[in-house]
């Protein structure tokens, strides 16, 4: 029995995320204004979060998702209690501060394992919880099968934020990545649900490329913004200029030359810590490669990048062997003020396109 319901969970449910705890970060802005890194497999672990972190200290940081059934299976002496118990004290212990769970709006049967999971999580720890999902699959797709989806889960169990990933997804015929380009972006549907559910926060996340972008989606009406793909591509321009362009704080400061130094430190400390090649250098590496982005030099240096990262035993080496490809100006030079104008991207955009939802949710109060 547990077994199909664990199969169950990882195929409707999937994982469970956490938020990264590793590194300080501001939590004065979660109420007010708040500008989130998403959680991206593969790509948002802790060598990339330390180079985040070096680059802002107040946008939040996710860690990649941890799958239900990992975690549960990691635990051996939890046999007797419910499974979504489980999860959560297995979760708990492991990890952090907040809990989010990721889902995609469709059927009564996913809608229902949401807010069951989300009641079980809640029950069994104090922090707070969150999902993220899509604006629906397939053909569920309308304004109405969402909000059924959002007012259920609401009002069914403790959850009063949502992430919403502003497409849907298609489930036949299309890869994740294709899944995060082809279908539609539909900003509309989170304005509506800022709209028609008050006592509901929600987080807007999909195709945001910029701080300006950032800013323009504030300035009509969200005040949580997530973003994935761009946070990765070109930190330096985005999560560089998150602090000073979205939280009304200086910058680090710091230049880039400066930032390897520091990350240098950190990376030569864990470099095969966790056993004989664990982590590799080329992991370590792998989130800097992207901090040069459209800068001159940059093609030079990956190739040398490559050449290095055959035979360098540190990152001290690794870094001296590749950086005099990259022009003085690039390394020492701090993050640009001006930020290019993107407040198109939201301009005809507003919840207003989108009829209201016809149910009473008055009772969804805000929680914290
Ligand atoms: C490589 C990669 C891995 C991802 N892994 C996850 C994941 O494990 N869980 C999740 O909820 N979203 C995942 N996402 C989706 C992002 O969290 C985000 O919702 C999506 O990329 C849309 O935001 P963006 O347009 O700003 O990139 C992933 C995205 C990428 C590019």
């Amino acid at each position: 029995m547990v077994r199909a319901v664990l199969l169950l969970l990882r195929r409707a449910v999937s994982p469970a995320l956490v938020q990264a705890s590793l590194f300080s970060y501001s939590v004065v802005e979660e109420e007010v204004w708040c500008c989130r890194v998403a959680p991206m497999m593969d790509w948002t672990d802790n060598h990339f979060r330390t180079l985040a972190r070096l680059l802002s200290k107040h946008a939040w940081l996710y860690t990649e998702m941890v799958v239900a059934e990992t975690i549960v299976h990691q635990k051996d002496n939890l046999s007797n209690t419910p499974l979504f118990s489980k999860l959560v004290e297995a979760t708990w212990r492991a990890c952090q501060k907040r809990l989010h769970l990721q889902t995609a709006t469709a059927s009564m049967k996913l809608t229902s394992i949401c807010w069951k999971a989300m009641s079980a999580i809640s029950s069994n720890c104090d922090v707070p919880v969150s999902v993220k999902c899509r604006i629906g699959v397939d053909d569920h797709d309308s304004y109405s099968d969402l909000c059924d989806f959002i007012y259920t889960v609401a009002s069914s169990s403790p959850t009063r934020h949502f992430i919403i990933h502003a497409r849907k997804a298609l489930l036949n015929g299309l890869s994740p990545a294709d899944n995060r380009k082809i279908p539609p972006l539909k900003y509309e549907y989170y304005f509506a649900l800022l709209r028609d559910f008050p006592g509901l926060k929600f987080t807007l996340n999909g195709g945001i490329t910029c701080m300006n972008q950032v800013n323009a989606a504030r300035k009509q009406g969200a005040n949580r913004v997530m973003i994935g793909r761009a946070a990765y591509n070109s930190p330096w321009i985005t999560l560089g200029q998150v602090d000073a362009a979205v939280y009304g704080t200086p910058h680090s400061g710091l230049s880039r030359r400066q930032v390897l130094e520091k990350y240098q430190v950190y990376g030569d400390a864990v470099l095969g810590i966790d056993g004989p090649n664990k982590p590799r250098i080329r992991q370590i590496v792998k989130p800097l490669l992207n901090l040069f982005h459209s800068e001159p030099g940059n093609g030079l240096w990956k190739r040398k990048a490559d050449t290095a990262l055959r035979h360098c035993s540190s990152i001290q080496s690794f870094l001296e062997e590749t950086l005099d490809a990259l022009p003085d100006a690039v390394l020492d030079s701090t993050v640009a003020t001006t930020l290019p104008d993107s407040t198109a991207t939201f301009a005809n955009v507003d919840g207003s396109l989108v009829a209201p939802f016809g149910q009473k949710q008055e009772h969804l109060v805000a929680c914290s």
